[in-house]
């Protein structure tokens, strides 16, 4: 059986020295406390869990320690207005491929503000779709990127790229990932879409005060909630707002 390309990224390991302190940020988030390894999915892994879970803090630490900068963007992007460089990633042991992916992207929504603007000052508009970013709405220059930015044959991680998106547009951003993965992409992408978890027989990785585990998509509370609430909401509603 011939070797897989897939995944590019197999696993993480952290290694966290003694002199780790286990107070202070990010150590002291539960999931990076709890972290030993994660095995990704060929085509898609999500991370989920509550706001502040650390999300965010362990897909940056993948990012920097796959040569990403900071803030986003291709590898060759230089920008790091984002302040310090969080150290969790010097404590992350990368197990790869024997393919080396052929493009690649990091997403996030909370800094794609300076990554058009660098795009901008460098004058680098061809492959945004020849046009500013700066010049689209937040979902338009978020589509002009999935659509003319990722090649194929990639590693991308996206850190909430719902949080532009219309509903529909998730769905045209499903599809697109579809695409990709297709033709050899792998994704690892933190969300709270009920939309985009739907990916299927995607591995997702939920985040809690515990740690991390593995849940089903119809298991976690994005499609529980959501499902719930719009199948009852006048009820969901007036229990919301009734007097404590
Ligand atoms: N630079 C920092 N210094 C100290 N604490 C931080 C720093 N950045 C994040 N934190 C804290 O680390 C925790 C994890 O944050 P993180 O951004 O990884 O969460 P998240 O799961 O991505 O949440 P969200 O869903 O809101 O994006 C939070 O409690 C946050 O307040
Ligand atoms: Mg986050």
């Amino acid at each position: 059986m011939a070797l897989a390309a897939k995944p590019y990224l197999q696993r993480i390991t952290a290694l966290f020295g003694a002199d780790v302190d286990w107070d202070s940020h990010p150590y002291s988030v539960p999931a990076v406390r709890a972290l030993e390894s994660i095995d990704f999915h060929a085509d898609v892994t999500f991370f989920i869990g509550e706001n502040g879970a650390g999300k965010s803090t362990v897909l940056e630490a993948i990012a920097l320690a796959l040569g990403f900068s900071m803030e986003g963007g291709t590898r060759s992007v230089r920008l790091n207005s984002a302040g310090a460089v969080a150290p969790l990633h010097q404590a992350l042991r990368l197990a790869k491929s024997y393919k080396t992916p052929k493009d690649g992207y990091f997403f996030r929504a909370e800094s794609f503000h300076n990554i058009a603007t660098y795009m901008d000052e460098v004058g680098y508009l061809g492959s945004y779709g020849g046009r500013s970013l700066h010049a689209q709405s937040h979902g338009e220059s978020f589509m002009a990127v999935l659509l003319n930015k990722f090649k194929g044959k990639g590693l991308y991680l996206l850190d909430e790229p719902e949080a532009a998106l219309s509903p529909n547009r998730q769905l045209a951003a499903l599809r697109v990932i579809h695409q990709l993965v297709q033709d050899q992409s792998q994704f690892i992408i933190a969300t709270h879409s009920p939309i985009l978890l739907a990916y299927p027989n995607a591995k997702i990785l939920l985040f809690d005060g515990t740690g991390m585990s593995e849940v089903a998509y119809e298991d976690t509370e994005h499609y529980a909630i959501t499902r719930d609430f719009l199948n009852h909401y006048p009820r969901r509603l007036e229990q919301l707002f009734a007097p404590d």
